[in-house]
């Protein structure tokens, strides 16, 4: 089971049929339980599965993995956007020591294979702590794509048993997320975004490429990304000028 190969942190694991979103069972043990970061929620299907910027997030019975990590940052929501940046780079480094090649990043926090999404992290905070911040960290990936769904998808996308070819041990995968999160952000409470740009900028699918990033729903604005800076913001080059961006409601492609 996964609370078998999770070992010692296993209690730190709750394992749920159908929920609405796991991030939202998450806020809602926080607000009613004291919860200790590496708390995780996974659910086998969502009702109301979402995505960034609105957008659903579709969640059939058996297809993916959705699960909700909890983290408490001391440091206060300023830190969230780096916190975010760690748990891209545990999941890439995680899919290429499986031997998956072609892992890259998309700034803020989609997980490509090859330009094809294989996964997605939504990082929402709960509630208005004046000190430090309570974040719940979603992560839905592809297992296999029912044929359904997939007619509903409109950007590139891949799952686990296209490339892994085989049937996916779906424990495995939940349990070896976990830990690779996990071990992450115990790292980033230490040290910080620092020891992560090196790693995000190898897997980053649009390094020193010209992009266009859409602010809002009508601005566009075209550079060259530089990679990220120490606040897990986007660096941008345009017109001799370096500029960064902050998450939020930026969206960001090729040019
Ligand atoms: C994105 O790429 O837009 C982010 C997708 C995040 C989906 C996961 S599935 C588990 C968790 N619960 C949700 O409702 N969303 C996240």
């Amino acid at each position: 089971s996964i609370a078998d190969l999770l070992g010692t942190d296993g209690q730190q694991f709750e394992l749920e049929r159908i929920v609405t979103s796991t991030n939202d069972v998450l806020k809602e043990r926080i607000r009613s339980q004291q919860l200790q970061s590496g708390y995780v929620v996974v659910a086998e299907a969502q009702t109301a599965g979402r995505g960034r910027r609105g957008r659903i997030w579709q969640s059939p019975f058996g297809a993916h993995l959705y699960l909700s990590m909890y983290w408490r940052l001391e440091r206060g929501m300023s830190a969230a956007m780096g916190l975010s940046i760690a748990v891209g780079v545990a999941v890439a480094e995680l899919l290429q020591q499986q031997g998956i090649a072609g892992v890259e990043l998309k700034w803020p926090n989609d997980i490509l294979i090859h330009k094809a999404k294989l996964a997605g992290i939504l990082v929402e905070l709960e509630g208005q702590a004046a000190a430090g911040a309570d974040v719940v960290i979603g992560l839905g990936l592809n297992v296999a794509m029912p044929d359904s769904v997939a007619d509903k998808i409109e950007q590139d996308w891949t799952d686990l048993s296209q490339l892994l070819g085989s049937s996916v041990d779906r424990n495995f995968w939940v349990a070896a997320l976990i830990k690779a999160i996990r071990d992450c952000l115990v790292l980033f409470e230490q040290e910080g975004i620092a020891p992560f740009i090196q790693r995000w900028n190898r897997f980053d699918a649009f390094l020193g490429q010209p992009v266009q990033l859409k602010l809002g729903e009508h601005q566009v604005i075209r550079g060259m990304v530089l990679g990220i800076d120490e606040s897990g913001a986007l660096l941008l080059r345009r017109d001799g000028i370096t500029e960064r961006f902050h998450a939020g409601e930026v969206s960001l492609r090729h040019d």
